[in-house]
Order: C-alpha cells, then sequence, then structure tokens
C-alpha cells in the first residue's frame, strides 16, 4: 500500500474533516512532580504563611479604608471632591478584593497539598464508602493545608472576608432616597407663571406668536443655587402655540390650552432624555436619543419610536396680568413610564 493510500486509511475524509482515530492518540501522561520549595523548606514555608496571612491583613485593611475614604472625601458640588472620593474608593475597594484573590491564590499554590491526581468518573451520588472516604479525605485534605491548625492565616481570612462586603452597605444607601410618590409631582402649582428655560422671565401669552417653541421652567427659581436640580429638571416644559383649529381636543383637555397655546412636559416617556426639537410643519416633537416622536397637536400621543405613552400635558391659562401659568401640577407621572410595566 502508498503512503498515501496508508494515511488515508488512518484518517477518515468522508465528511471532509480529517479525524485522527483514537488509538492514535497517546496518552501524554503527566509531567514530572517539582517539589516546591515551601515542600523542602521550614524556613519558606514560614516565609509563605505570613505572606499568605499578609495579603489577607492588606485587603482588611482596604475594606476599612474604603469606608473610612467614604466618610473622608464626601461628595459635594466641587470636582475636586469627585476626584478624591473616585481615587480613594477605587484604591481601597481594589486591596480588599486583590488581597483576598491573591492571599488565596498564594495559599494554594505554596501551602496546600501539590499532588498531581488523577480521577475516574463516577455517579454524582456516591455510596456510602465513597461518601465515608470523602469525609476521610476533607479530613485529611484539612490536616495537609492546615485550615484548622494554621490560625493566623484562617483568622486574618475570616477577617478579610468579613470586612469585604461593609463598605457595599454604605455604597449601596448612597443610592438616595426612595422615590416614593417624588416622580409622581413636580414643582408646578396653581398659578405658578411659566418662565423661560435658563433666565427664568415670565412668559405673556402675547409673546409666544404662532410656531414658537419656548422651553420653560416654573417662575421663582432665580437662586437656581437653592433649588434641587432634579426638581427644576423634572418641571420642565415645551410650550408651543399652534393654530386652535388644528388641535384635536378631549371634552377634558379643552381647557387645558390658552387660544391655541400648549405646553407639555419636555421630559421623554422612554428613558427620560429631553425631547427638544420641534418640527412646525408638521407639528412633530422628537426625541433625539431614540427618535421617539410625539404628535403635539394630537395630545402628544407617540406615533414613532420606543416611547410607550404620550408626553404629560401641563394645564395652562392666562392670571390678569396675561402671563401663562399653571393650572395645576401634571396630572400623571412625567418621565419613563417604569412604574406601568
Ligand atoms: S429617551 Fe426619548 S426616545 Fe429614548
Amino acid at each position: 500500500m502508498s503512503e498515501k493510500a496508508k494515511s488515508a486509511k488512518e484518517h477518515n475524509y468522508e465528511s471532509g474533516l480529517a479525524v485522527v482515530a483514537a488509538d492514535k492518540i497517546k496518552d501524554p501522561g503527566l509531567e514530572p512532580h517539582r517539589v516546591r520549595m515551601t515542600d523542602k523548606s521550614p524556613a519558606h514555608e514560614r516565609a509563605a504563611n505570613r505572606q499568605v496571612a499578609a495579603l489577607f491583613i492588606l485587603s482588611a485593611i482596604g475594606s476599612v479604608a474604603a469606608i473610612v475614604a467614604y466618610f473622608a472625601f464626601p461628595l459635594t458640588d466641587d470636582l475636586g471632591t469627585v476626584r478624591a472620593n473616585t481615587w480613594w474608593l477605587g484604591i481601597s475597594i481594589t486591596l480588599g478584593l486583590f488581597g483576598i484573590g491573591l492571599g488565596a491564590v498564594h495559599w494554594a499554590k505554596t501551602l496546600m497539598p501539590d499532588a498531581e491526581v488523577s480521577e475516574e468518573r463516577h455517579q454524582t451520588r456516591g455510596s456510602d464508602e465513597v461518601r465515608a472516604r470523602a469525609i476521610e479525605i476533607i479530613k485529611l485534605a484539612d490536616q495537609e493545608s492546615g485550615f484548622t491548625r494554621r490560625k493566623l492565616i484562617r483568622r486574618s481570612m475570616y477577617t478579610a472576608l468579613a470586612l469585604f462586603p461593609l463598605p457595599a452597605i454604605f455604597f449601596f444607601g448612597d443610592l438616595g432616597p426612595s422615590p416614593a410618590d417624588s416622580l409622581r409631582h413636580t414643582m408646578w402649582r396653581k398659578g405658578t407663571r411659566l418662565a423661560k428655560d435658563p433666565d427664568g422671565t415670565p412668559i405673556k401669552a402675547s409673546d409666544v406668536t404662532l410656531g414658537s417653541i419656548f422651553h420653560v421652567i416654573p417662575a421663582g427659581l432665580e437662586d437656581l443655587h437653592e433649588t434641587k436640580l432634579e426638581e427644576k429638571a423634572k418641571a420642565a416644559v415645551i410650550l408651543v402655540r399652534v393654530d386652535p383649529a388644528d388641535l384635536i381636543e378631549s371634552e377634558e383637555r379643552k381647557s387645558w390650552s390658552y387660544d391655541g397655546i400648549v405646553a407639555y412636559s419636555k421630559i421623554c416617556t422612554h428613558v427620560g432624555c429631553p425631547v427638544a426639537l420641534y418640527e412646525q410643519q408638521t407639528h412633530h416633537l422628537l426625541c433625539p436619543c431614540h427618535q421617539s416622536t410625539f404628535d403635539l397637536v394630537d395630545g402628544c400621543k407617540v406615533i414613532f419610536g420606543p416611547a410607550s405613552r404620550a408626553l404629560p400635558q401641563l394645564p395652562i391659562a392666562v392670571d390678569s396680568e396675561g402671563y401663562l401659568v399653571a393650572q395645576s401640577d401634571f396630572n400623571e407621572p412625567v418621565g419613563p413610564s417604569f412604574w406601568e410595566r
């Protein structure tokens, strides 16, 4: 038989793939065992023992430092505090995590049994004899690894493991107060004047010409530093004047607009981006984030995109001096509609 024919016989080419017969693969066996320094020298073993403990202690220090850093570098409006807070928390949490990880790896590599073992597969539940043997093995492993005997390592590891999750308590506590009902209400009240964003100038109905668009906040926010920014953001409104004949209004909403002027929440009902683009010809309001499109003359209903509900409408009127005012707060929550899902 030719060499080519022999090769074809040794390989199966039927599926287009060369499959080498199983009996042609030799078991490479285990590499020769290399004795570690910690197995040969008690001095090296003691040193490794101290190193593992030091790593666990380092982890414990990192976890405590994370808690200290959390209180020592509180976040304020100053960018420098954000930098310090991030830097110190990052370093300390890294130490906490790395100390535990490196300590465990170093312990396993230098002090735990270093014997190559091959194990046959067996049923998931072993016989009683096997289970009894397993317990023996666990006890033996405990003896050999020194888990019970090496008190310093064990205690320092417990300390590290116990302290490591602690910073999370503070971090999760910092996620902010429960929103409770705050998502359902904004700063708009009956009689609050509509003002230009950002200068706070109250808007008269006569200022709003046909087709013009205003970005609006409640009047009286001149002292913006004192005002909670999230409250101001929730109250953001788009104000537009259209031909009253173009408006499609339900009976209830007929009194919510004023001579073709309508006001809608500026917070997209998809995931909360500001809806800031207005197409005068089509009366469409566009959200730039994911292209949700709302029909301004038809209750700001969604006509395209991922938003699932219309923009909430702010009922408006005009006061005795001709300024636009809110009749009330929005009648429904502004922003993403997660509470409906
Ligand atoms: S946030 Fe407006 S479409 Fe996604």
